[in-house]
């Protein structure tokens, strides 16, 4: 069953039932100031990191779910009934009840007793604050005494201490009001130089501030005791939890409209000027009412909302494509483009699964973003790449997080996840692909972003080859540290301890648990340096690189082979993980997609055989599970991945993030029907007619799908925030449509399914749009290129030295 439908017009998902399998969630925001709202108005906003400055409140697993937000009722004065317009927090009934998300926005609304109201949320471009459109129509034959309210509940600032410091913070909440406007500004007398505002555009009948005033005692959000008295008390919060919200009263006569602009936004005066007269304690708002003031007008934000459109217009615009499949074009042109988008913005921190206190920004995750992210944005995916090798250590290791507000690593979560390093030198590689920016790997880089150990970004990226090099097991395979790309490989862990950390707890040394998988990453990363050095004139260094990568394939192919398919590590006795000599988890799928994916085996069957298996152990109709047969118990040896029940996260579940290594291994083999059926297994928008069973948003793809071994088969979890976005997206663009990017130009060599006719694409790259159109004349893959109407020898487009703005392509297939 579907619970709405795709837009793809106006790049919208229209969900037209209130009560999805779970929130579906739309993210505000793109650069500074974020929220999350899901269809039912739920969700929460913050400025630049969900941990350390949340403006409002969130109760995570809630029941009922989903509670909190940006809430707006509206009250029939005559006949007292309120209700509100986005279902929650009251449930009522609702007529023609819809929730568009879309690109940076969501209008939510429905008509119920004849007044018909939706809310359009955004936040505009370069601004610190979210706008919300609320407008109300009479479709009465009568006139309409309506009373429309807003509510918030604001956050004191740190998430994780508002959660739990109550005996400090009941005391400490405060606002001011003034002309209308509240203005939250718990600490703001003390350390703090910034504050939070509510406005509304209308005169107010009355305003809250201190939400026991507002709801009442003992009641929730679905019935706040002011509304329903139809007469908010203009109280003002000491301590315990400020809120803001407003009541304007209207009369609509029938068939008229009104519309109420609220704005809640962000706001930071310099140390010096934060009080106003000098020496009160009243906030300084002289340049925040300028802000307020512009916003208010209904004019104004809709050129705000008009900007946004066109944002992304552009952003979008970079690569768009017309295949035979709409789930393929849709995905790509739009929601998969746009989901790693928000990967880019939130890594792993704020979404309705992260709470955005655990996590901060990850090095791994962060850096593999960028492959999806960094075509739309390059100066920002620029910044992100040195933000992240400033917080690399001296040893070349990293810390496995970074604080995005501080960015500085996260010693609470530490280091020594072996594959880490190696992630910079694919994301600073795709980097260079896309852009041909050079003087990147000049930069400047400091080193745990200590003053004074700055270092070119290219020394960053040696270093972190050589940190495999220099941690090399008994096999001559890379030990594997805490964990690699698989967080719940914990081989040097042993953990027997409740509660305690997998990924954080002491370890052992470790000199003996080896990691095929970061083999794999590591001839892939060395063979990337290798092409970098080259085209730097450092023919010897890149030739060292080659070496130590064929060094390694040796290994692997020696140690690392199982005879049908590669092996996945080495515990700490030395014993094989990944073999058919074991009981449980006899095949992976991690070190089986990211060797072929670098090519190991391509030339000698191996690659087939390992791609064979894959597909006969591992391939599910919901997708590729990490491994299998499921741990049925806890193996104190091998840790967090034996934790879960067999089927869900790790423990042979569908990772969605890696199933697209084996859709890239599968298009390096020429199997492009697989390749593709591989990819609508897990595309989201492919699966929509199962929501009831997929139960996550069939617009973005989700971390993981219940595997075979769960009851709940099929079943996804963790939406949004996943380098499933990223790899999904550059498997698809690169690998099956073949429109790659490479060093050198724009190489298209397309592995689509057979009944493909073709396709056309439009391209924008190093400021050259590419009208490209891939002709099928055969079943191959073998490709011929004309480029403006003359033939081209190979496959790469290099890029026009005659000034050229527009480039076309034809590719024809046999
Ligand atoms: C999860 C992993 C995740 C890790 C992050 C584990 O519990 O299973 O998917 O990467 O936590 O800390
Ligand atoms: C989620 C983490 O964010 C990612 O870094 C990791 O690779 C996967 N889980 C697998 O454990």
């Amino acid at each position: 069953m579907k619970y709405g439908s795709f837009d793809d017009k106006n790049r919208e998902y229209v969900i037209t039932q209130p009560d999805t399998p779970l929130p579906w969630i739309n993210y505000l925001g793109c650069q500074a100031y974020f929220g999350i709202i899901s269809n039912t108005a739920g969700g929460y906003s913050f400025y630049r990191d969900a941990r350390l400055r949340r403006l409002t409140r969130y109760r995570y697993n809630n029941v009922p779910f989903d509670f909190g937000g940006r809430y707006v009722y509206l009250r029939d004065d005559e006949s007292k009934e309120f209700w509100s317009p986005s279902w929650q927090p009251t449930r009522h009934d609702l007529k023609d009840y819809s929730c568009r998300h879309g690109m940076g926005y969501t209008t939510i609304g429905s008509e119920y007793a004849g007044i018909e109201a939706h809310t359009r949320y955004f936040v505009p471009l370069d601004e610190n604050l979210e706008i919300w459109q609320l407008t109300i129509t009479n479709k009465r034959a009568v006139k309409a005494s309506i009373s429309a309210f807003s509510s918030i509940e604001f956050c004191l600032w740190d998430a994780q201490d508002d959660a739990t410091n109550f005996q400090r913070n009941f005391n400490t909440g405060q606002v001011e009001v003034e002309y209308g406007v509240i203005y939250h500004k718990t600490e703001y007398r003390e350390r703090r130089n910034h504050f939070a505002y509510f406005a509304c555009s209308e005169p107010l009948a009355g305003f809250d501030t201190q939400r026991e005033a507002f709801l009442g005692r003992y009641r929730g959000w679905d019935s706040p005791a002011a509304v329903e008295a139809g007469q908010l008390t203009n109280s003002i919060a000491h301590g315990w939890s400020p809120i803001g919200a407003h009541q304007v009263k209207l009369e609509l006569a029938p068939g008229e409209t009104k519309q109420i602009v609220f704005l809640l936004g962000y706001h930071e005066n310099p140390v010096a000027e934060k009080f106003d007269p000098p020496g009160t304690q009243t906030i300084n708002k002289k340049t925040v009412k300028p802000v307020i003031a512009k916003y208010l007008d209904p004019k104004a934000a809709d050129a705000a909302f008009e900007q946004l459109r066109q944002y992304w217009e552009s952003l979008l615009g970079v690569f768009q494509v017309a295949t035979p499949d709409v789930h393929t074009n849709r995905m790509v042109n739009i929601w998969n483009a746009y989901q790693c988008m928000a990967t880019f913005n939130m890594s792993r921190s704020a979404s309705f699964y992260e709470s955005g206190i655990g996590r901060g920004l990850g090095f791994r995750d962060s850096n593999q973003d960028l492959l999806g992210f960094v075509h739309m944005a390059p100066a920002r995916a620029r910044e992100r790449i040195l933000d992240l090798a400033a917080t690399q250590l001296p040893t070349g290791g990293a810390y496995h997080q970074y604080q995005p507000l501080t960015k500085r690593g996260n010693n609470d979560i530490g280091g020594g996840f072996n594959d880490d390093p190696h992630w910079l030198i694919i994301g600073v590689s795709a980097y260079l692909k896309e852009t041909g920016d050079w003087s990147i790997l000049d930069e400047p880089v400091q080193y745990d972003n200590e003053p004074g150990s700055e270092q070119p970004l290219y020394e960053h990226m040696q270093r972190s080859f050589n940190y495999t090099l220099s941690r090399l097991g008994p096999h001559g395979l890379p030990l594997i540290g805490r964990a690699d790309w698989n967080d719940c490989l914990n081989l040097n862990c042993f953990s027997d301890t409740p509660g305690q950390s997998f990924q954080t707890t002491t370890n052992k040394e470790g000199k003996v648990a080896e990691s095929v998988f970061i083999a794999g990453l590591f001839v892939h990363a060395g063979r990337e340096l290798a092409a970098i050095a080259s085209r730097r004139s450092l023919s010897a260094e890149a030739a060292s690189y080659l070496a130590e990568a064929d060094k390694m394939v040796s290994v692997i192919l020696e140690h690392g082979w199982d005879g049908e398919w590669f092996l996945r590590a080495y515990n700490d006795f030395g014993g094989k993980i990944g073999s058919k000599e074991c009981a449980e988890g006899k095949i992976f799928i991690e070190s089986n997609g990211y060797c072929t994916l670098a090519g190991i085996g391509l030339e000698d069957g191996k690659a087939a055989s390992a791609l064979a298996a894959v597909g006969e152990h591992l391939a599910t109709k919901h997708g590729i599970v990490v491994q299998q047969p499921a741990y049925t118990h806890y193996y104190i040896e091998m840790g967090e991945i034996s934790s879960y029940p067999p089927g869900y996260k790790e423990n042979a579940g569908v990772f969605c993030h890696v199933n697209p290594w084996i859709m890239i291994g599968e298009a390096r083999l020429g199997h492009g029907d697989l390749a593709h059926d591989y990819y609508s297994r897990i595309n989201p928008s492919a699966r929509e007619a199962i929501s009831d069973l997929h139960r996550c948003e069939p617009y973005v793809y989700a971390q993981m799908i219940a595997g075979k071994d769960a009851p709940t088969f099929g079943e996804a979890k963790n939406s949004w925030l996943t380098g499933t976005a990223a790899w999904n997206y550059y498997a698809i663009v690169q690998w099956i449509l073949g429109v790659r990017t490479t060093l050198d130009g724009l190489e298209i060599a397309p592995v689509i399914p057979k009944n493909w006719p073709g396709f056309t694409a439009t391209r924008v790259f190093r400021g050259v749009t590419y009208k490209i159109s891939i002709e099928r004349q055969g079943e191959g893959n073998a490709i011929s290129l004309i480029v403006d109407g003359a033939p081209i020898e190979g496959n790469v487009v290099t890029p026009p030295t005659d000034g050229r703005k527009e480039v076309t392509i034809k590719g024809i297939l046999t």
